[in-house]
């Protein structure tokens, strides 16, 4: 399956069944909407890289690279997807740094790429670059801002970056308390470490005021940041960034409740889309700029940054605000985001290594919808063991991502984490929804997904949101 790459769609192109010795020069285009993939790397071919992660991001991350470059991976668990398109393959935890080291030595790579913020917070892309391999990844310094809350929001501060909201820092759980009784309105919690995406109550929207308290009083977090409540729609926009130079990709909107209707508890996310440009339907023009804009004044501020800077973004009735930076692609909207871009990545790989400028990135022009199929009762009180019965081949028209799965003997079994997602591309989010609800057809019995995602009605809730909110 590395060796060889057969190009689905391609009736304009005439690259049908080539290998990757035979790729296609890079100043052919194809027709913007009907490429599946675009020209391939030539310059890449000599490259090994080295992909830590073994997630449904990280899938996205292999199949964008793998036709392109050597590549090996290494995860703590075996995600088959990535297994397949690798060269080899080797079970390391994700924040062993020093045996990652070794296996990059091994492999001889040129370059690693780190998918998850857990390792880049625990220092491999430092022990990878001391090594002498270039990683497209913060070291754990720059990971600060998405790894310490507090920083995040005093970095912002501190540098009169636009965007930031109201925000207070406590290290005393009581001291916290007190200031949700005195403050006048409703407040973001949020732990300062890493939670996974779940740790973060919001008053007013998830818990009262007294739930929050208890929640903090319970906890034995080391310290949280209290900030205004943002009001309106989010999304998501993840750039390429190198040298102070920095590529940006269309936005995404990601549904981190876990039931239709945006009820339920928070998750990693249950699946996201984006249309057929660079922003969103319930987005105005200038709010995709204005969102740019916070994310090159915080690269400029931040010289030494390297890798993926995912902005999670709130659009509210002044404009876009930050609700937090990422120092890595965002899951699942890594998966919203590669399959449509058609400059090869590994392009961008060589050229942050190398001190060039990054390359203009060019996309098909699909929108995309991604959906996650998770285990019965995730995220809360998942069921772990329920047979995946999706592959390569019922997906049709869409494309496969395996995240967190449980391979046996006979077969792929889910675990209490997110277990595949499906992403449907197409010249409409609902055409795009279409292929992605099609792909989910085989999914079999144990699974909860969020069918209600790309879906007419909910992208039309959130534009009739926004209206509102403007007073349109
Ligand atoms: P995070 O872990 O920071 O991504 O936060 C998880 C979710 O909490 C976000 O996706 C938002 O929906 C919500 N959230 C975080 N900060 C705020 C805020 N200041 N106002 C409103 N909602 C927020
Ligand atoms: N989609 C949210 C995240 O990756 O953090």
């Amino acid at each position: 399956m590395s060796r060889y790459y057969y190009l689905p769609v391609e009736q304009n192109s005439g690259t049908a069944g080539l290998s990757r010795e035979v790729a296609l020069p890079a100043t052919i285009r194809a027709d913007k909407v009907t490429l599946t993939r675009g020209p391939r790397s030539f310059s890449g071919m000599s490259e090994t890289v080295l992909l830590v992660g073994g997630g449904g991001r990280e899938h996205a991350i292999a199949r964008a690279l793998a036709p392109d470059c050597s590549l090996y991976a290494v995860a703590g668990n075996r995600n088959p997807g990535i297994v397949d398109l690798a060269d080899g393959f080797e079970q390391i935890d994700g924040t062993d740094a020093e045996a990652i080291v070794e296996y990059a030595e091994e492999i001889d790579a040129t370059l690693a790429i780190v998918g998850p913020e857990a390792g880049l917070q625990a220092g491999v892309a430092d022990e990878l670059d001391a090594a002498g391999i270039y990683t497209f990844g913060p070291q754990a310094e720059e990971a600060r801002i998405e790894t310490d809350k507090a920083f995040q929001r005093q970095f912002m501060a501190d540098n009169d970056i636009p965007g930031c909201p109201d925000f207070e820092t406590f290290d005393e759980m009581d001291a916290a308390c007190a200031f949700i009784d005195d403050y006048d309105g409703d407040l973001a919690v949020k732990p300062v470490g890493l939670t996974g995406g779940k740790g973060v109550k919001v008053i007013g929207d998830q818990v009262t005021s007294e739930e929050a308290k208890a929640y903090l009083q319970e906890s034995d977090y080391e310290g949280v940041v209290l900030e205004e409540r943002l009001i309106g729609e989010e999304f998501t926009i993840q750039a390429f960034v190198a040298d102070g130079d920095l590529r940006t990709t269309p936005a995404v909107q990601d549904h981190k409740r876990a039931y239709e209707g945006d009820e339920g508890p928070n998750t990693g996310g249950m699946g996201s889309y984006s249309d057929t440009g660079f922003q969103l339907p319930f987005m105005n023009e200038g709010d995709y700029e204005a969102a740019v804009d916070i994310m090159e004044q915080t690269v400029a501020a931040m010289p030494d940054y390297k890798g993926v800077l995912y902005g999670q973004f709130m659009l509210t009735t002044e404009g876009p605000k930050v609700v937090e930076f990422n120092a890595r692609f965002g899951d699942p909207e890594a998966m919203n985001t590669l399959p449509i871009l058609e400059t090869p990545f590994i392009d961008v790989l060589t050229a942050a290594r190398d001190g060039d400028d990054l390359p203009e990135l060019e996309f098909t022009g699909q929108a995309t919808v991604c959906k996650y199929a998770v285990p019965d009762g995730y995220p809360t009180d998942p069921n772990a063991g329920a047979k995946i019965a999706v592959d390569e081949e019922t997906v049709g028209d869409g494309l496969l991502f395996y995240a967190s799965v449980d391979a046996r003997e006979n077969g792929l079994y889910t675990t209490t984490s997110r277990s595949f997602a499906v992403v449907g591309r197409a010249d409409s989010i609902a055409a795009a929804e279409e292929i992605a609800e099609d792909a989910l057809a085989a999914a079999g019995e144990g699974f909860h997904i969020r069918h209600d995602i790309g879906k007419a009605d909910l992208v039309q809730s959130r534009i009739d949101h926004m209206d509102e909110l403007r007073g349109a």
